[in-house]
């Protein structure tokens, strides 16, 4: 095979909103979310092959990485979404993917959705099977509740069990930035159980949820951090202590804006600039131990351009 590979960015998320409502009778809950991506990327690497698909991933020295067995390819979410796509366009071949990780396993912040988000739309270049980014978005909702926000990489709400995406159109002023600084404790917290654990009736916040809203479209962070709604992080945090107190590390170090990110590990901090942003980082590093992972990144609410090298195909 002597096409050139794709080499795709698939960003991590966080949620700036997540109230989940009720029940449904398909075992999922109804929630709404603002998702936005951030600039802490997995980089995939896309070949064709003959007719198998291979995953190989590289975890090592991330949280929830070392020593982790990969899932058998055909329990890997990157390697499902590549067989969901063949037999969706009908293509005869197959794919090589590398994933070199950066993002932490099980944390939170969508890694493993971005990961099969961007296989999609990265072997939908590489393949040329021509589906939009919409038929893309519902072949990604087959497989995980996040996904569809994530292959649309973009701030966007998303509603239902996670499937019902509204981009939100972010028109900020010329040189407006928001950093994050996120946090990982390096152990995994299982969603199907924080979401078993969850008892409605603790949250619905209409109101907190058209300010940040408004906030998001606009690029202004005080009220975003005013409206930060997370309806898990009650339950995770009292499941979790040591993640509340990050929290509380955080805001002592002068974060006006911390959450939990979806149903966690990750703690995130808002800041208005890289340096605020990196000195509540390094505050928080003096108080806690190597075991504490740490990134400074941008949020990016128009996602992330992927054309940057000769390799790298836009997608
Ligand atoms: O869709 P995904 O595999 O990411 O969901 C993991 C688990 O989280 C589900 O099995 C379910 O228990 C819970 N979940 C939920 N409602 C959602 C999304 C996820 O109850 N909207």
């Amino acid at each position: 095979m002597n096409t050139a590979p794709v080499i795709v960015r698939a960003p991590a998320k966080v949620n700036l909103t997540l109230e989940v409502f009720g029940k449904r009778a398909d075992g999922y809950h109804d929630l709404r979310s603002l998702v936005v991506p951030i600039a802490l990327y997995d980089t995939l690497t896309l070949s064709k092959t003959g007719g198998d698909i291979e995953v190989e991933c590289t975890t090592s020295g991330l949280p929830g990485g070392n020593g982790r067995m990969l899932p058998a390819a055909s329990d890997n979410l990157a390697a499902r979404a590549a067989v969901l796509l063949r037999e969706a366009a009908g293509y005869r071949g197959g794919a090589r993917i590398v994933i070199n990780k950066e993002i932490p396993l099980g944390g939170g912040m969508g890694g493993g959705s971005a990961d099969a988000a961007w296989t999609l739309r990265g072997l939908n270049a590489l393949w040329r099977t021509g589906l939009t980014v919409d038929q893309l978005m519902e072949l990604g909702s087959r497989l995980g509740s996040d996904i569809p926000a994530m292959v649309y990489g973009k701030a966007v709400c998303m509603e239902g069990r996670g499937e019902r995406i509204t981009p939100v159109a972010c028109r900020w002023p010329p040189g407006m930035e928001w950093w994050i600084v996120v946090t990982n404790p390096g152990f995994n917290v299982p969603t199907g159980d924080v979401y078993r654990r969850f008892r409605t009736g603790l949250t619905s916040c209409g109101e907190i949820f058209i300010n940040a809203r408004f906030a998001l479209e606009r690029g202004e962070l005080k009220p975003a951090c005013a409206g930060l709604v997370n309806s898990l992080e009650a339950p995770v945090f009292e499941k979790y202590p040591l993640l509340g107190m990050i929290a509380e590390r955080l805001k002592s170090a002068g974060a006006s804006g911390v959450l939990l990110s979806g149903s966690g590990a990750s703690v995130f901090a808002l800041a208005a600039n890289r340096d605020e942003a990196l000195a509540i980082e390094s505050q928080v590093k003096r108080g806690t131990g190597a075991w504490l992972w740490t990134r400074t990144v941008q949020v990016l609410p128009d996602g992330v351009m992927v054309a940057h090298g000769p390799l790298e195909a836009r997608v």
